[in-house]
């Protein structure tokens, strides 16, 4: 079984993207299924059928589904909502305070991946295709798994002194045994979900941008990302190029010269990954018919199920209180690096080589202390987080 999932900033072209790759898997013969999890479907738009909260059948090898993630949280995970925030009240949390804290973090997203994960494996689908929603919130659906894991070995550890304690109330809400049943259970099934997730045999991440510099940008944060948590990136879609035969001094001429500079940006910035581009259609696409052209147009002869690059492009691994940064860059030659880091942007160069890069939350709020570049790997290193002077009225840092 294999998972694709498509990310990119809004509007990119990921719910188009991911019809036409599923379009063109099940053209080659493999057991299809698409499925939405944005809150805001519009997949069922983009395949012009309607869709159920249940695999749809769409040709004999094509199933789309759009999942009602918030009914299903609702449904299945109301009641640990209520035990916890008892727990939490009992612990001397107050009342609203408890309400909010209950609410389990990335519950939503959560259970959303295991929805897919179990419908992966009870489907029989050769491929799954994922339409995710905006960038953003998808990143924060890929790294909930472990922000889950977290807290739910944290309200576990309460269990036999709170417990006790609560008692009483616990009862009123449901059997205390059950309650940690389905924690237990869910525990275990998230971290299933992080090895299927993170398999590289298994699962690939596709990045969706366009020719534009806003665009760009957000797809680098989201490899960053991705790398940081071990999702296996395996390609690059570049969506809505501009034909580069528009007639002399035209206007389609000029937007077409300004795309060409964006294009070679996304080369520079993803090679070695594969980048596949994507003409921009002058009409409306809808269906299967122009999903399926689409797909061809994408990936010609190649086969978009398979995984189409092995090796990782970026590698961020924590050593003691620090952090190291490897990124290989096989194309540049030796030379002095240089390095200079604002906020959450990074610029290094390298001889004529010059990066700029964004940086996760956990490195940008530290100082990177040190650049190296050898065997075409460079090694960019940070330290422990800046910490504020107390004394500083409002956490500038201005301080010469
Ligand atoms: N290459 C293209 N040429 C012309 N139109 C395109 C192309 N790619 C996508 N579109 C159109 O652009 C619109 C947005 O595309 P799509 O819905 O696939 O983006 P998205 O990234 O899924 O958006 P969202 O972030 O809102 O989910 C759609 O109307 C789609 O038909
Ligand atoms: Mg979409």
């Amino acid at each position: 079984m294999r998972l694709i999932l498509y990310l990119g900033k809004g509007g990119v072209g990921k719910t188009t993207t991911s019809a036409a790759t599923a379009v063109r898997a099940a053209e080659l013969g493999y057991r299809t299924l698409v499925v939405s999890t944005d809150v805001a479907h519009s997949l069922a738009d983009a395949l012009d059928a309607p869709l159920g909260s249940l695999p749809t059948p769409l040709t004999d090898r094509l199933w789309g589904q759009e999942i009602n993630v918030l009914d299903e949280v609702r449904e299945h995970w109301g009641e640990l909502r209520g035990y916890l925030s008892t727990l939490l009240r009992r612990r001397g949390v107050d009342d609203v305070a408890a309400e909010e804290l209950a609410i389990i973090p990335g519950m939503e997203e959560v259970v959303s991946l295991l929805h897919i994960r179990r419908q992966a494996k009870t489907g029989d689908f050769d491929v799954v295709v994922v339409d995710a929603a905006p960038t953003g919130e998808t990143v924060r659906l890929l790294t909930m798994p472990e922000t889950f894991q977290w807290y739910a070995a944290r309200v576990m550890d309460w269990e036999p002194t709170t417990l006790k304690a609560a008692r009483p109330l616990v009862k009123q809400l449901m059997p205390a045994a059950d309650m940690f049943a389905t924690l237990e259970r869910l525990t275990k099934g998230v971290e299933a979900l992080r090895e299927t997730l993170t398999d590289p045999e298994v699962s690939s991440y596709r990045l969706v941008v366009n020719p534009e510099r806003i665009v760009i940008k957000e797809a680098q944060r989201a490899a960053t990302y991705l790398s940081l948590f071990g999702y296996p990136i395996d390609g690059v879609v570049l969506n809505r190029v501009l034909p580069a035969d528009a007639a002399e001094g035209s206007f389609m001429q000029e937007l077409a010269r300004i795309q060409q500079r964006y294009r070679q940006m996304v080369y520079d910035l993803f090679q070695p990954l594969p980048i596949w581009e994507c003409p921009y259609y002058a009409r409306d696409l809808a269906g299967l018919e122009d999903l399926a052209r689409v797909g061809r147009d994408i990936f010609g002869e190649i086969d978009p199920v398979q995984v189409q690059f092995r090796g990782k492009t970026q590698e961020i691994v924590r050593d003691g209180d620090e952090y190291v940064m490897r990124l290989p860059l096989p194309h540049v030659e030796i030379g002095k690096v240089s390095m200079t880091k604002r906020g959450d942007e990074l610029f290094i160069e390298i001889g004529n080589f010059r990066r700029d890069m964004i940086l996760p939350l956990t490195l940008a709020e530290r100082p990177a202390t040190r650049a190296v570049f050898r065997n075409g790997v460079l090694e960019v290193r940070f330290g422990t987080p800046d910490t504020l002077p107390l004394d500083s009225p409002n956490g500038s840092d201005n301080a010469s």
